[in-house]
């Protein structure tokens, strides 16, 4: 596509929404790479966890110059569907429409509900591997219809969120899906742990890691995007990469939950990272179901630079 087809394009935004998304932090997280990165916009950028890729979309349409960008997650519903999206979107946007339309010709939400239900049944029963088109379908109708967007699974990783009884959300956003489409264009997209993609980085690479956050309470102990949990055995094993990050010359941002939120005295991260800078940021979190807990927090940034 050429420089003047995409400038018609709108700016790509998450097709998906997605727990722990960034909007709050994005300022803070520009400000740094323009801080670091003003004299050398070609670096890799590499996302290690990008569940719904809030700062990746943010650096796709701020960031032009870049070319070497690398996606990662361990999620291979979500995986699939990004590399789906970069493939081809026509027949995802047909597909997606017409569930759409399905949805908006039921008159009652009680009708909506037993659709939703419905399509949640089948989408626990598709292979991620056989039927790649029909899950992505079914990921972007779900995600839209069902409680606050939340991707959440049981043990046995099956999707289990109720309905969000909404009347008539947009399901099929198709001039983003276009745009993000052409914006992956020049992204490379994985699926796996972590600790992989540190073979991508080259010469002068940025990481950002946005890692499933260590609960700040135990009634926001949400952190369940798979069937296995991310741990502080998970915590130190990504300190541990962070530290090879570092070794190797590399930069990296990562951005936590603030455990000092509720507790003064919890120094979990504060010690974990303790040679590296940690930053404070006020930041708003919507995990929370009860009302009263929804003000304003903090999140943590931590640099090595
Ligand atoms: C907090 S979310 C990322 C939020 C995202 N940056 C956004 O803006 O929406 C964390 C992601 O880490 C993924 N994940 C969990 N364990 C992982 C691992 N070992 N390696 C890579 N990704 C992992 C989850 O699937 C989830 O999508």
């Amino acid at each position: 596509m050429s420089l003047l087809d995409k400038k018609k394009l709108q700016k790509p935004k998450p097709f998906l929404k997605w727990v722990g998304g960034k909007t709050q932090l994005i300022k803070e997280i520009s400000q740094l790479i323009n801080d670091q990165f003003s004299t050398d916009l070609n670096f890799t950028y590499i996302e290690p966890f990008v569940g719904g890729g809030a700062v990746l979309f943010h650096i796709l349409a701020n960031f032009t110059n870049l070319n070497n960008l690398i996606i990662n997650d361990l999620n291979l519903t979500l995986i699939n569907a990004y590399q789906l999206i970069k493939k081809d979107y026509q027949e995802l946007i047909l597909l997606l429409s017409e569930i759409e339309q399905e949805f908006y010709n039921l008159n009652s939400l009680e009708e909506k509900k037993v659709f939703y239900l419905q399509k949640r049944e089948h989408f626990n029963q598709i292979d991620d591997h056989l039927l790649p088109l029909e899950k992505t379908v079914l990921l972007l109708f779900l995600n839209k219809t069902c409680f606050n967007g939340l991707y959440r699974v049981n043990q046995k990783g099956k999707f289990n969120v109720p309905f969000g009884k909404y009347e008539k959300p947009t399901i099929c956003n198709q001039n983003n899906l276009i745009s993000v489409h052409h914006y992956l264009e020049k992204v490379t997209i994985l699926q796996g742990d972590f600790q992989e993609t540190l073979n991508y980085a080259k010469k002068s690479t940025l990481f950002y890691l946005d890692p499933p956050y260590k609960p700040i309470n135990l009634t926001s102990a949400f952190n369940s995007y798979a069937s296995t949990n991310f741990d502080d055995q998970e915590q130190i094993r990504l300190k541990l990469f962070c530290d090879q990050i570092n070794d190797q010359g590399h930069y990296f941002i990562l951005s936590n939950s603030d455990l000092k939120n509720f507790d003064q005295d919890n120094t979990f991260f504060d010690q974990l990272y303790q040679k590296y800078q940690i930053k404070r940021v006020k930041a708003r979190r919507n995990i929370n179901s009860k009302g009263d807990k929804r003000g304003e927090l903090f999140e943590l940034l931590i640099t090595n630079f």
